[in-house]
């Protein structure tokens, strides 16, 4: 579907793919080789390159595992002939500070590996020098007396670039939209809020259930979804639908 698009039309592009990682989706096979694996995502990277206008922002969710701890980077690397890497999020799903933790965790088994509370998500422009809208996802100051002392003109600082965004607590299965591998809707929520344009045109290429489609529309602006699973289609429409009340 990607060569469809219209070259130099997109604002947005946030995308989850697959992470070869085995997980058990419906209709799509996660466990290439290597190899393949690294090479076809280098090639649907160029796609997306081709549709992003000059100054659009790609932000690009991918993790690895204790089996494959190398590939996030391995796949950033390979990136680089093609773009600029303007920031390095790391998306915190859970967290301890202190004695207190907020997030799930997983029960302790074996001694080798500590949980994974954390994914990437890699912030890709054309010419690293893409315009952003930092204080649209900024926080409010903690010390009030900032704002005044420090010039600022509202109460909002930089969020920085760690994340916190837990997903939700579900009770079944259907909760996750019997989908093994969705973000949270703050995650294309933030993105999209963050590279700020009027009438922004957003692209998931790996739409799976459709939440950046959602968090798109949510934040007034247009979305394209590309999904390979015709069951994860239906499930983005019904979302769409239920969460706008609009028919798709
Ligand atoms: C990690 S999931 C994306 C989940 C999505 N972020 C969400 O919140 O629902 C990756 C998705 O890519 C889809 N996929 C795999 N190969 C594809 C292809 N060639 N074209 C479009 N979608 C594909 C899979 O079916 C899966 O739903």
């Amino acid at each position: 579907m990607l060569p469809t698009l219209a070259a130099g039309s997109v604002d947005v592009v946030v995308t989850s793919p697959p992470y070869n990682l085995d997980l058990a989706y419906n209709a799509y096979d996660d466990a290439r080789s290597e190899a393949d694996y690294l090479a076809w995502m280098v090639q649907v990277a160029g796609a997306v390159r081709r549709v992003m206008r000059p100054d659009a922002s790609f932000f690009l969710n991918i993790a690895g595992s204790n089996a494959r701890p190398w590939l996030p980077f391995e796949l950033i690397v390979r990136l680089r002939p093609l773009f600029v890497l303007q920031n390095h999020i790391t998306w915190i799903k859970s967290v301890s500070t202190g004695d207190d933790t907020v997030g799930h965790f997983k029960p302790v088994a074996g001694r080798r590996f500590l949980n994974h509370n954390h994914e990437h998500v890699f912030h890709l422009t054309l010419t690293g020098d893409v315009q952003l809208d930092r204080l649209a996802i900024g926080v409010p100051f903690k010390d009030k007396s900032n704002i005044a002392r420090r010039g600022h003109a509202q109460d909002a600082r930089c969020r920085g670039n760690t994340w916190f965004i837990p997903y939700r607590t579900v009770q079944s299965r259907s909760q996750k939209y019997h989908h093994p591998g969705t973000f949270p809707l703050d995650l294309p929520r933030w993105c999209i809020r963050l590279h700020n344009r009027q009438d922004a045109l957003v692209l998931d290429p790996f739409a799976g259930t459709g939440t950046t489609l959602v968090a798109a529309a949510l934040e007034g602006a247009r979305g394209i979804g590309i999904e390979l699973d015709a069951a994860y289609v239906q499930t983005a429409a019904a979302r769409l639908a239920e969460e706008l009340g609009v028919r798709c």
